[in-house]
């Protein structure tokens, strides 16, 4: 008998058709993203979950499904999975790196010039019809901040953080970054992250959310940031205090923010940060481009196939479960 497989989404990508010959697949059609109580009684009794990060997946759900053998999810992040209930059930969890590095990377730098030179801001201006004689062309109108020539501070220099710090070579600036682990990257000083808060004129935060990094940058971090500095965040909401970053953001002590995650997504409404001018936010779209959602697709599918066909996964974020 096949096995049965549940995927929590229609995939692009050209493989979701392999992975249907190989199994019994069923794919949540929507509309909308799967309802939680929904995943429970759909995951009953399947083999495997293929999921995007916007499915948690946590001990209650993995109870409910006492057969699961596998999880690939179409994400490089890993923080909506319990990876290690998942590890203590000998389960395999497949994510997809690599593939969004550079996408990713374009949209941290596409925040970053933004909120330097208050291009949303400038746009909802002139939408709004403001762009009037009384109120245009001047010495200091909707004057923002110089990146080239600035310093760029990279909090987390994996392989996105490295993206970024070749973009910002480009750009003339000057690239000094934080790592857990140490890293020797040409052209990038290595600081504390202390250090790197003191002197960045932009910081953008490239670390993944686990226990280690969440609230990584709270009220007191940054206090330490340069005055004026702009932060950019396309990693995970999680890793920094949106009501201190907000509350520095209203009183001037840092210029301006492009916030592509949020703690909680959809984002809501009541966020502090959604009512200030100077923040720059977009609906978590790192990695949105129509290739590597595609790439990001036949990467999951691949990782449910391996596990399929009792392979180690390509992409494994546990790979002690095959010891
Ligand atoms: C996007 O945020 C991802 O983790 O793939």
């Amino acid at each position: 008998m096949m096995r049965k497989v549940f995927v929590t989404h229609q995939l692009p990508g050209g493989r979701i058709h392999e992975l249907a010959q190989l199994c019994d697949m069923n794919v949540w059609m929507g509309p909308g993203l799967l309802p939680a109580s929904r995943l429970r009684s759909e995951l009953a009794g399947c083999h495997g979950l293929v999921c995007l990060l916007t499915d948690r997946i946590d001990k209650t759900l993995l109870d409910a499904m006492p057969a699961l053998q596998f999880v690939s999810s179409m994400s490089v992040g890993v923080d909506h999975v319990d990876v290690q209930a998942l590890s203590e059930r000998g389960i395999p969890l497949g994510n997809t790196p690599g593939v969004l590095v550079d996408t990713t990377a374009d949209t941290a730098f596409a925040l970053l010039l933004a909120a330097a030179r208050r291009v949303a801001e400038a746009d909802r201006f002139v939408r709004r019809g403001d762009w009037t004689e009384a109120n245009a062309w001047a010495p200091e109108f909707f004057t923002g901040k110089d990146v080239s020539g600035a310093t760029l501070g990279i909090v987390g220099l994996g392989e996105i953080g490295q993206a970024v710090a070749r973009r910002a070579a480009g750009f003339g600036m000057r690239v000094v970054a934080w790592n857990r682990a140490p890293r020797e990257v040409p052209g990038v000083e290595m600081l504390t992250l202390d250090e790197l808060l003191a002197c960045s004129d932009f910081v953008s935060i490239h670390v993944a959310l686990a226990q280690e990094t969440r609230n990584l940058l709270d009220a007191s971090k940054i206090g330490l940031m340069k005055p004026g500095a702009v932060l950019v965040n396309t990693a995970r909401g999680g890793i920094v205090d949106e009501n201190a970053l907000a509350a520095a953001l209203a009183n001037g002590r840092l210029s301006a923010a492009g916030i592509d995650v949020f703690a909680k997504e959809p984002v809501l409404a009541d966020n502090p940060l959604l009512a200030l001018p100077n923040v720059v936010i977009t609906p978590h779209i790192g990695s949105a481009t129509i290739c590597t959602r595609a790439l990001m697709a036949d990467m999951a599918v691949a990782n449910a196939i391996a596990a399929l066909q009792g392979q180690v996964m390509p992409c494994c974020v546990n790979p002690q479960v095959y010891d």
